[in-house]
């Protein structure tokens, strides 16, 4: 920049420069040239002065002959003829004189003619005398020089001839109009006074140009000074044009410097992202995976090196990464194929095992988004890992100690029904002992057997056999129900799951007296659940009925309805409702709160294991109180969902029907 300026300076000191010199050259040409052209008018002066007087003319000649002269030559005011003494004998004006001038009057007598008259006798040629003012009106007026020329009679000097030339009008004559109109030209004296002038315009002063003419023994200063003035900042086009470029040079180079500026700060900041984005990623705990459209792997993030113990650099560039299992690579391969036609991945994320370096197996969610560039262009798939093996340990140890509560509560419900069940098997086998006692005392009577004693015992041992078989099946189902099954979820018709649990429920309901009433269409239709757990859920479920009505309730409206029922988007809603007291206000907040009970030798766990079971299987357990026509409560409703066969459960959760009372 500083270089720039330094040269438009100069480009402009040297044009200016340039441009005064030029124009001073053309006034010193202008002022030469007037040089010569004034020279020739006063030779030419003399030599129209010496043919007046050539041959000696008459007095009349010369007055002819000097009228002539004024006629044409317009710079001569007047012409005199004098004596020796330089007394006037005659006196012609010049038909173009101002009549205000002084000289017009008639006693006028020029100054310094009897110098000039002298010389001009010294000379023999014509003499000029210092030039003088003649005043005029309102101080104006003409400066003039007197010319003599001695007049010779028969070779001897007679008198003098004396004109008076006004050198303004030799300065209009002899300037040419082009150089007047640029130009102001005057004879100055040698202080500077102007004495006559021509020119359009007034000189500035800026350019002059000032010469001698040295006639006769007079000298006048010419001085021409142009009436221009100091050249401007910008002389010409070109110089106009260079520093044009230049500043548009100039400019381009700021531009430049800032966009440099602007370019550099832009670096700083992208470096400044650049630096906390791979600070970002590597302090991350979730491991992040991109790839291209073909599943080919394009960056790995430290994380997830660390996850599956591979170095980054072993990992891009492949497609079949080391971390699959190998029994599953064709399985994922699939999965990959299915998941980038369909373009758009699960929102939810997926479950997948991976294996590491060490060969240890261990669970993974994926979360996986498609990746878009800067253009929006679809490149690929950005995954983020999640190391969920340790949760899945954790849900693993969580759902064994479920199951050993369970397992519990089942063993705890049993105890509680030992009496009942004590009472129940007490029944077949006293009738057992008394059909064997009644077949010992016919075998002890053998001589005593009629023809039909066969058949009685017979019918004894059949009897004894059926009511066996009755202990059994009562024995069986509580095995059944307190053996540990296999968790496993299953398509069950929803009857079948009820049969399996009634004989445990006609127990209690039999001791109290309760009728069970079972309402389900036919066909009955299929859930998929767990059926132990789901079994253990009615079972406590329909015990709490049958518990709510055991005191309060007159015996002939102790009722437990059971009712099956499909319920909207594929589930089927199992609804159990007793004729008790309902669940007071202050209890229903507490209901689902594990250990929370109003019974003396109740745990609280029922309905919050139910609570949990339900939920596991993505439905939902509810309960209601319901009211007779007065308003009164008389029950409570307690509702469950499961999942029908065929139906898909992901994202999906039961919404309840209104219970069906
Ligand atoms: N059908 C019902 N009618 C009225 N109250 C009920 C009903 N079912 C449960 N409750 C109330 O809810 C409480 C909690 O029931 P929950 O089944 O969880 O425990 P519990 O029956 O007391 O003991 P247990 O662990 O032996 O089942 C009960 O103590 C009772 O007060
Ligand atoms: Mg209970």
């Amino acid at each position: 920049v500083g270089l720039l300026v330094v040269a438009q300076s100069l480009l402009v000191w040297l044009s200016i420069n340039f441009e005064n010199s030029r124009t001073q050259e053309q006034l010193d040409t202008i002022a030469q040239s007037l040089i010569v052209d004034f020279r020739q008018a006063f030779r030419l002066h003399q030599q129209n002065l010496h043919a007046i007087l050539w041959n000696e003319p008459s007095a009349t000649q010369w007055r002819e002959a000097a009228t002539q002269l004024l006629r044409t030559e317009r710079e001569f005011l007047r012409m005199e003829r004098r004596d020796l003494q330089l007394v006037i004998e005659d006196r012609i004006n010049s038909p173009f004189l101002p009549s205000k001038l002084a000289i017009a009057q008639h006693d006028w007598v020029g100054q310094g003619d009897d110098l000039a008259c002298t010389a001009s006798l010294r000379l023999g040629n014509v003499a000029y005398s210092h030039s003088y003012f003649i005043p005029g009106e309102n101080g104006m007026g003409q400066e003039v020089l007197d010319l003599c020329v001695p007049i010779q009679t028969l070779g001897r000097t007679s008198g003098f001839m004396v004109s008076t030339l006004s050198l303004p009008r030799l300065l209009e004559k002899v300037v040419p109009t082009d150089v007047a109109r640029s130009n102001e030209i005057s004879f100055v004296e040698s202080d500077g006074t102007r004495l006559a002038r021509t020119g359009t315009l007034r000189g500035t002063g800026q350019f002059k140009a000032e010469r001698l003419i040295d006639v006769h023994g007079v000298a006048l200063r010419l001085r021409v000074e142009s009436n221009r003035g100091l050249p401007d900042l910008i002389p010409n086009l070109t110089t106009a044009l260079v520093l044009g470029l230049s500043l548009g040079l100039g400019g381009v180079v700021t531009l430049l410097a800032r966009d440099i500026r602007k370019r550099a700060k832009v670096e700083a900041a992208l470096a400044e992202a650049l630096a906390v984005r791979h600070a970002m990623e590597n302090s991350l705990v979730a491991g992040l995976r991109a790839r291209d459209l073909q599943g080919c792997i394009t960056y790995v993030n430290p994380a997830f090196c660390t996850m599956v113990g591979f170095a980054a650099a072993e990992l891009v560039g492949q497609t079949t990464p080391y971390y699959w299992p190998p029994e599953s690579v064709t399985e994922y391969r699939q999965r990959q194929a299915r998941r980038m036609s369909e373009g758009s991945p699960p929102q939810a994320g997926f479950e997948s095992m991976f294996i590491r370096r060490n060969g240890e197996r261990f669970a993974v969610m994926i979360y996986e988004s498609p990746l878009v560039d800067g253009s929006g262009k679809h490149t690929g798939w950005m995954s983020a890992i999640l190391d969920i093996s340790a949760q899945r340990k954790i849900e693993e140890m969580s759902r064994q100690q479920h199951e050993r509560l369970q397992a519990t509560a089942r063993l705890a419900t049993v105890g509680e029904m030992a009496s009942l069940l004590s009472h129940e098997l007490n029944q077949p086998l006293a009738a057992i002992a008394s059909y064997a006692v009644g077949s010992l005392n016919l075998m002890d009577a053998q001589g005593s057997w009629s023809d039909d004693t066969p058949a009685l015992l017979r019918q004894a041992a059949q009897r004894i056999a059926e009511q066996a078989e009755r202990a059994g099946k009562v024995i069986k189902s509580v095995h059944d129900f307190v053996r540990r099954r296999q968790h496993a979820f299953e398509s069950i018709r929803t009857d079948h799951l009820l049969e399996a649990v009634l004989p445990l429920v006609r127990l209690q309901a039999h001791k109290s007296g309760t009728r069970i009433e079972i309402n389900t269409p036919s066909p009955a239709p299929k859930v998929v659940c767990d059926r132990t757990m789901v079994e253990q859920v009615l079972l406590n479920l329909t015990r709490n009925g049958i518990q709510a009505m055991e005191e309060s309730v007159a015996l002939a409206q102790r009722r437990l309805v059971i009712t099956v029922a499909p319920a909207q988007d594929h589930w089927v809603s199992l609804q159990i409702m007793d004729h008790g007291s309902g669940v007071p206000a202050d209890v229903q907040s507490k209901l689902f709160t594990p250990f929370f009970t109003t019974r003396s030798e109740g745990m609280g766990l029922g309905l919050s294991l139910c609570r949990t079971v339900i939920e596991q299987h993505g439905g939902r357990l509810d309960f209601e109180n319901h009211v007779d026509a007065n308003g009164k409560i008389c029950g409570a409703v307690f509702r469950f969902t499961l999942s029908m066969e065929g139906a898909s459960l992901r994202g999906k959760r039961a919404v309840l029907p209104p219970p069906k009372i």
